[in-house]
């Protein structure tokens, strides 16, 4: 763990993490970097204005929305991608890629797609839109990283600022005047893209107070959207592979079950529980408070949730909570993965897009989730772990990621 969360008191029984991010009385906390970029976002608002805005964002989660962004941006991206690879395969017949940047790439669109930014089309707008949502990403979870933090500030603000210039605004325009056309009756809803952006020009929602002496409101709610989206499944997504690969050498019977959407969906479940986006997630209390456990937290303190922890705990997952097992019955009355997406107010509002609609999936609606869609379209191409090039885990942070998972496709 970095320094300032060893400064803090931390919190890692499941029981009282649930209760303090369930109760209004514990506010969103965390390093000022995230208020540079977050500040009055989804994730920072309370009270009245979280609910106000959750209820407007809802449609981009819809079922409907969902089977959207999964048929229509993300199907036709891992074809794509994985059709792209078939040129390289070597003297043996197999192609050899890295997934960390492959399964990144995937989710460009898919991306950009919920939070309204177009122009992610040909291979060199989107190798440019990945590069700065990479250093916009680097720098809002800065507080996880090895680097001085201000470089990786300033050097969010400026992929933030090209990311304005070159999509962010143009898209934002192009929505603008659709809203003004809608409101003249000039088109219909039909003709309304679904996305973040757009949601907020029909709510006339894009400017607040203080807009001029920092990052404008607008730009800080895509960042958010952005931010949160890609770089957490694309970390999930090679963990996943890693576990299943494994699990494959040790029950070699489940091997045709890597192709089973059911299958996946449970080890999807269970390699989220054991890997979480951040280490710890931060509340500040409002007032003095005393949890049922009897431990008293401050008015003004932070507290460290340390959920990697609290989701292993045995008297909630089981025995041998740090193995992965695809098995593990469901924990009475948990999710199964645990406080991967949080719990309460704030808990994640993509995890139904990450995660799909259980038993619900279907080749029409394709409500698998994105894990399980890029988990099965890589499997159902023979993807295995290169046994020559073993995955790397991330050194220059904190987090439970890897920097390279080199992997084979024996059916591409
Ligand atoms: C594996 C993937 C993901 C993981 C593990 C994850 C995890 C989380 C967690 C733990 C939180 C709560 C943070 C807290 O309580 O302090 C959160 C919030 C959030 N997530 Fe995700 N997330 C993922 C994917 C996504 C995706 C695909 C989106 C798409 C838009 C998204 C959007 C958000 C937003 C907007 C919030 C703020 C919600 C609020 O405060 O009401 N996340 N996420």
């Amino acid at each position: 763990m970095p320094a300032f969360v060893d400064a803090l008191a931390q919190i890692t029984s499941y029981k009282e993490i649930e209760e303090v991010m369930r109760s209004a009385d514990f506010h969103q906390s965390g390093a000022p970097e995230r208020r540079i970029f977050f500040a009055d976002t989804l994730i920072f608002a309370e009270g009245d204005r979280h609910a106000e805005l959750k209820a407007r964002f809802r449609s981009l989660m819809s079922r409907e929305a969902m089977a959207y962004y999964e048929v229509r941006l993300l199907e036709p991206v891992i074809e794509e991608g994985l059709a792209s690879l078939a040129g390289s395969r070597g003297a043996d017949g197999c192609v050899r890629v890295e997934l960390v940047s492959l399964v990144r790439t995937m989710l460009h669109k898919i991306s950009a797609g919920v939070t309204g930014v177009d122009g992610v089309d040909t291979p060199e707008r989107t190798e440019r839109f990945a590069a700065l949502i990479t250093q916009l990403s680097e720098a809002v979870s800065g507080q996880w990283t090895r680097r001085p933090t201000e470089e990786l500030i300033a050097e969010g603000r400026r992929a933030l600022d090209d990311l304005v210039r070159e999509y962010l605004r143009p898209s934002l325009d192009r929505r603008l005047a659709l809203g003004r056309a809608f409101a003249k009756g000039e088109v219909t809803s039909d003709a309304l893209p679904r996305d973040l952006l757009m949601t907020m020009c029909l709510a006339d929602d894009i400017d607040l107070t203080g807009d001029d002496i920092r990052i404008p409101y607008v730009w800080r709610q895509c960042s958010l959207f952005l931010g949160a989206s890609i770089h957490t499944t694309s970390q999930s997504v090679p963990h996943l592979i890693v576990h299943l690969d494994e699990w494959i050498r040790d029950h070699p019977e489940d091997r045709s079950r890597l192709t089973d959407p059911a299958f996946l969906r449970q080890a999807a479940m269970e390699s989220l529980r054991l890997h979480q986006s951040s280490l710890a997630k931060f509340r500040v209390a409002t007032k003095d408070i005393r949890l049922s456990s009897g431990r008293h937290v401050a008015a003004g303190e932070t507290v460290a949730l340390l959920t990697t922890l609290a989701n292993r705990d045995p008297a909630v997952f089981g025995d041998d909570p740090d193995a992965f097992d695809p098995y593990r019955p469901r924990p009475a009355g948990q999710m199964p993965w645990g406080l991967t997406f949080g719990s309460g107010r704030h808990m994640c509002f993509g995890s139904n897009l990450v995660i799909g609609v259980a038993g619900k999936a279907d080749a029409k609606m394709g409500t698998d989730g994105t894990l399980v869609k890029i988990a099965k379209m890589l499997f159902d191409h023979g993807c295995r772990l290169d046994p020559d090039d073993r995955p790397v885990a991330a050194t220059k942070t904190y987090l439970d990621a890897f920097d390279r998972v080199p992997v084979v496709f024996d059916r591409l």
